[in-house]
């Protein structure tokens, strides 16, 4: 291990803070050894804040339409190979259901930049389920959209977003986007919807294609300066129906390693172990949260929807019923001493109410 990269590690869990090149230094000087230290330092700092809990998040798919054209999506608008869906607001209503019923105090509704559910639409769909169940707090991940439909979505009762920086560099990001996507919207909205009062999820792959260390070093900035309420991030996969299709995936282990470093850098936040992340290592997920994670987000969509909404290849859990899902996290985690919680999983500090 080298002992200056250690020695960065024991600064980071002190101060909670590092230099784009001493991030840089400690990405480039990954190994076996310090992966240990870092996840060792993690779990202490998740420990102190959440104890032995996992938090989960119940992800409602409900659409795979998608205006925008990411080189590395598989619901990029020109797959014309994806079988494209659109679940109704009745179909909605029973997964929040089905979700409140397996215990899920937080659902996620998540889907492509589809236009054709209006502003109304969204908000009738967020009243509905809060009327049915007043204590499950609803998370969008749907993508840029104006300030105004931000407040809208707040106002009838949306509490928590997740939009994926991608990338803290302007010019990486250029590269994973065609030309009429742009970074500084991306972020323009991260702010936005922090000044309404949501909880602020970003996030960002790891190891996609073209990113360097210091690429990723940035990302890592960008979390220590913004200090959003969650933090997403996966190891890049390819998608055979992209122009990304022939590069190569991320693994696992820079993932958990940057899952450390953030864990040291916001103790309080709250860190998914992803899908993207299980999918590349069978115990993905298990090592996310050894590593700092603490949420979890399986799946509630209808089976009969899963298959559709293949971001990346063999993305696990398509054929599984939530509630299988279910029993299969709840054993993985208690196997490695932690606990699932039935709670609305607020960052430590913030209250939903
Ligand atoms: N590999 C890994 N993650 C991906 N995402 C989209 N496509 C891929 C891929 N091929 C991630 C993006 C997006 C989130 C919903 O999924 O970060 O924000
Ligand atoms: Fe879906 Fe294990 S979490 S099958």
């Amino acid at each position: 291990m080298d002992i200056n990269a250690k020695n960065l590690l024991e600064k980071l869990n002190n101060n909670h803070a590092l230099s784009i090149d001493e991030y840089d230094y400690l990405l480039k000087h990954m190994d076996i050894d310090l992966m240990n230290v870092a996840s060792e330092f993690a779990r202490i700092k998740q420990r102190q804040h959440y104890g032995n809990k996992i938090f989960v998040r119940g992800l409602i798919e409900f659409t795979n339409f998608c205006r925008n054209n990411c080189y590395y999506c598989g619901i990029r608008r020109d797959n014309s190979d994806c079988e494209r869906y659109r679940l109704s607001k009745a179909q909605i209503l029973e997964c929040a259901n089905v979700g409140y019923d397996l215990g899920f105090r937080t659902v996620v509704l998540q889907g492509g930049e589809d236009f054709a559910y209006t502003d109304e639409d969204i908000c009738e769909i967020i009243r509905a389920i809060k009327s049915s169940n007043p204590d499950m707090v609803i998370t969008l991940s749907i993508g840029e959209r104006s300030r105004a439909s931000y407040e809208a979505y707040f106002n009838a009762g949306a509490r928590r977003y997740l939009l994926r920086h991608e990338t803290a560099n302007p010019e990486l990001y250029a590269k994973l986007h065609p030309q009429e996507m742009s970074w500084q919207n991306r972020m323009d909205c991260l702010q936005t919807l922090r000044e309404i009062g949501y909880q602020v999820g970003a996030g960002f792959m790891v190891e996609s294609p073209g990113q360097t260390t210091y690429d990723l070093a940035m990302d890592l900035k960008f979390i220590q300066d913004f200090k959003p309420d969650m933090c997403g991030i996966g190891p890049y996969i390819s998608h055979k129906e992209t122009p990304f299709a022939k590069e190569t995936s991320g693994g696992a282990d820079t993932t958990l390693f940057c899952l450390s470093l953030i864990r040291m850098i916001y103790p309080q936040i709250l860190l998914p172990a992803t899908t993207a992340l299980g999918t590349v290592d069978e115990h993905g997920r298990e090592k996310g949260i050894l590593a700092g994670a603490n949420v979890l987000m399986p799946n509630l969509s209808p089976t009969s929807v899963r298959s559709k909404y293949t971001l990346y290849d063999n993305k696990i859990c398509t054929g599984e019923e939530a509630a299988e899902c279910v029993t299969c996290l709840r054993n993985r985690v208690t196997a490695i001493g932690y606990e699932i919680v039935e709670d609305p999983g607020n960052r430590s500090g913030f209250n939903t109410n």
